[in-house]
């Protein structure tokens, strides 16, 4: 019997880089592809602490990974430390995804926008990001890289209504100009106002996520069939989300946001452009 296997090219490696990040379901989206596609390849959890980033995030290459994945609190400090980014990560000011090239320098890029978007055609197959105004809820790093995916996408108005009001102007004067959409932001206390003709509402704040307190919003004036999402996965269906379907708006939960934002990585460095699957979707929901 004759060994084929190929001792001359390490498998692939990639992890999540994290503080901290036990509790990262990245691992097991990750996992699943690299076993369903059956990729010789390896993706790992890399806790390090904020004073460390730096040097961890540039000793990749030696370390033998073609790459990872950047979490909280890490994302801004990726963007500084890469030697190259793309042009939308910049914008953003937060990269989520590395990719070690060929010649050993790092390529940072943010893949959470796409993530949001994919998720939202994939959950409901009449989305046009163009049809109408969006309303955004919250002003944290989720926002920012939802507001630059959607003006990107040509959306042509986005209404963003966050608790601290200046956060959100920060945000669309970082981002005004992306695309041809208006970015106009709105007052926390009058947010209901601002769902009248709007054709999405996505809430990116924290409220609504098990442990926290719940979104207190009035939904009576939003359009029928505007589609609501929420960025919060835990609970799947959030008080938001049970209350928009009861009415009849079409709802996308945010667990889809974090399975599609992985797949360029998984790309990048596996080379596959791997699916989202209801298997997948059990799997990680298994572990979460
Ligand atoms: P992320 O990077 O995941 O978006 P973040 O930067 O901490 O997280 O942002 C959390 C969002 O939830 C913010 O928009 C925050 O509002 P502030 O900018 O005013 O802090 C919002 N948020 C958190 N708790 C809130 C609460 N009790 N009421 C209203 N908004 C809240």
């Amino acid at each position: 019997m004759t060994d084929s296997t190929d001792h001359t090219t390490p498998i692939k490696r990639a992890g999540v880089m994290g503080w901290p990040v036990d509790h990262s379901l990245s691992p097991r989206v990750h996992g699943f592809w690299l076993q369903h596609y059956a990729i010789p390849g390896e993706y790992v959890r890399i806790p390090v602490a904020p004073e460390h980033f730096a040097a961890k995030l540039r000793a990749l290459p030696q370390d033998g990974f073609t790459g990872a994945n950047v979490t909280v609190p890490h994302k801004e400090a990726a963007l500084k430390n890469v030697d190259d980014a793309h042009p939308l990560a910049r914008r953003i000011g937060a990269v989520n995804t590395i990719k070690v090239q060929d010649d050993g320098s790092l390529y940072g890029f943010n893949t959470d926008g796409f993530g949001f978007l994919e998720n939202l055609k994939a959950g409901y197959a009449g989305f046009d990001v163009t049809r109408g105004p969006a309303v955004l809820l919250g002003a944290g790093g989720a926002a920012r890289a939802i507001l630059a995916a959607l003006l990107d996408a040509g959306a042509p108005e986005i209404r963003v209504l966050n608790r601290t009001r200046e956060r959100a102007e920060q945000l669309a004067a970082d981002l005004t100009g992306l695309g041809q959409g208006d970015i106009i932001v709105g007052t926390w206390e009058q947010r209901m106002d601002h769902l009248e003709g709007a054709a999405l509402l996505a809430n990116t704040t924290t409220l609504g996520m098990k442990g926290q307190r719940s979104l207190d919003l009035d939904i009576s004036s939003l359009p029928t069939d505007a589609v609501v999402n929420d960025i919060v996965y835990t609970p799947l269906e959030t008080d938001l989300l049970a209350r928009a379907r009861a009415r009849g708006n079409p709802v996308v939960d945010g667990l889809g946001m974090l399975l599609h934002q992985a797949r360029p990585g998984f790309e990048a460095w596996f080379g596959h452009m791997p699916d989202v699957t209801e298997n997948l979707r059990a799997h990680v929901l298994s572990g979460a």
